[in-house]
């Protein structure tokens, strides 16, 4: 079966676009499963930088079917100016498919998420304000409006109607905000609807028409393990499931139509929001890592915390993926560094864990435990054979398969779709 899921390790923002980007060349269809405009993938083709949120990576490829599926969050703000930011590089975005059965992310889920966030004071998420938390609470509380309901002016009036009296109870009561208006949304929303029509479809009817042809599918995850709702660091964490499990529920799949599972892991580790960061590194480390590598969030323009690879949160997701292998992106910024530090286990009060911590006292607590590696201090980034990385380039992707617990099927040195080591067929 030709099937793969892409999805991400760590905290998000390990160049998971890139990975897909570059599978997608090779695919029929990619199809985003939850998550919404929260995500942020940088993906460059042909020279131009595109900055996707809401589209899935496949677009910049003439032919591909991309799929939103039922569990993404669907904004239609943001997915229109993104369909306007291709049209204006002359790209087509014809294949592009909305499921009819996903929810829409309303002004009100934008406000709520930003009051929510007030509220909460010194405990806040550190969200990425676009409404995500607050539209799937309304999707679980049967609240929310779907693309189907959103479709039908009359539906959509009935539906916004009671959504919008319950929420400007609490706008009003709780928060002591201003009401939304009826009518502005409306009109504003049956615009947008009116433009996106053309893309809605029962995307799972299709999905099963391509699997059943045998096409090469990608399922195409945004964040990562550790923000998942169920297994991440809660509750800094999204509301969605980015683990590869939710492929299945987010696209309306058996769980053996999964082929193989690629969990995209980067060279060092990342996070955005607040939370517990074990190798977060306050220093001048940190800082190198930052500026070398531009670590300021694609969706929010926020400076992103740096630290170590932390080989306990990638075993972590190994193991709540199945991962069949690793694509370990951006080790090119490490070129620079004379040595290279890995956490290989944490310990608390004096005592190796063997799990990975629920509580977040614990693993705000940990001492990472580090294994010290002597870097290459060589530039990677033109290198295109895996054989050719300096000797002690490829000691640390081994030792980060060996500790991972899968092993590393793709290297990424650059941002560009052919600086991709690969290592091993993928489809
Ligand atoms: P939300 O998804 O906007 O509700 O934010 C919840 C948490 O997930 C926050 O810590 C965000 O910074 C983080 N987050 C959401 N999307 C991404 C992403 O694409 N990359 C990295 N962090 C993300």
């Amino acid at each position: 079966m030709s099937s793969i899921c892409v999805v991400g390790t760590q905290w998000g923002d390990e160049g998971k676009g890139k990975i897909v980007d570059y599978l997608a060349e090779q695919a029929d269809v990619v199809a985003r499963y939850q998550g919404g405009a929260n995500a942020g993938h940088t993906v460059v083709a042909k020279g131009k930088t595109f900055k996707l949120h809401l589209l899935p990576s496949g677009i910049l490829y003439p032919g591909c079917t991309c799929i939103i599926g039922n569990d993404v969050v669907l904004d239609p703000v943001v997915l229109l100016e993104e369909l306007a930011a291709l049209k204006a590089e002359g790209l087509d975005a014809s294949g592009l498919r909305i499921s009819n059965r996903a929810h829409v992310v309303l002004p009100y889920h934008k406000l709520f998420d930003k009051l929510e966030e007030r509220m909460k004071g010194n405990s806040k998420v550190g969200t990425t304000g676009r409404g995500i938390g607050p539209c799937y609470a309304d999707a679980a509380n049967r609240i929310g409006i779907r693309v189907v309901s959103w479709m039908d002016r009359e539906a959509f009036a009935q539906e916004l109607q009671t959504a919008l009296a319950y929420k400007n109870r609490i706008i009003t009561q709780v928060f002591g905000e201003q009401p939304l208006d009826f009518q502005t949304i409306y009109d504003e929303y049956c615009g947008y609807a009116d433009q996106l029509r053309p893309y809605v479809c029962d995307t799972c009817a299709l999905i099963h028409e391509e699997l059943a042809a045998d096409k090469k599918i990608l399922f195409e995850g945004a964040q990562a393990a550790m923000l998942d709702l169920s297994h991440g660091t809660y509750p800094f964490v999204t509301s969605s499931h980015p683990t590869a499990g939710a492929v299945c529920v987010g696209l309306g799949l058996g769980p053996k139509q999964i082929g193989k599972v690629i969990g995209v892991v980067k060279a060092y580790a990342t996070r955005v929001g607040e939370g517990p960061f074990p190798t977060e590194q306050l220093n001048a480390i940190g800082e190198q890592i930052r500026e070398t590598a531009h670590e300021y969030g694609a969706t929010t323009g926020r400076p992103r915390r740096c630290g170590w690879f932390d080989s306990c949160v990638v075993r972590y997701a190994t193991m709540l993926n199945g991962l069949d292998c690793i694509a370990l992106t951006r080790l090119d910024i490490l070129d620079q560094f004379p040595e290279i530090q890995i956490c290989t286990g944490y310990k608390y009060q004096g005592k190796l864990l063997n799990e990975f911590p629920a509580s977040l006292k614990v693993l705000g607590e940990v001492e990472a435990v580090y294994e010290t590696l002597p870097g290459w201090m060589a530039p990677t980034s033109d290198i295109k054979e895996y054989d050719q990385l300096p000797a002690n380039c490829r000691r640390y992707v081994e030792r980060i398969g060996e500790l991972a617990g899968a092993r590393v099927g793709i290297v990424s040195v650059g941002p560009e779709r052919d600086r991709t080591i690969v290592r091993e067929k993928m489809f």
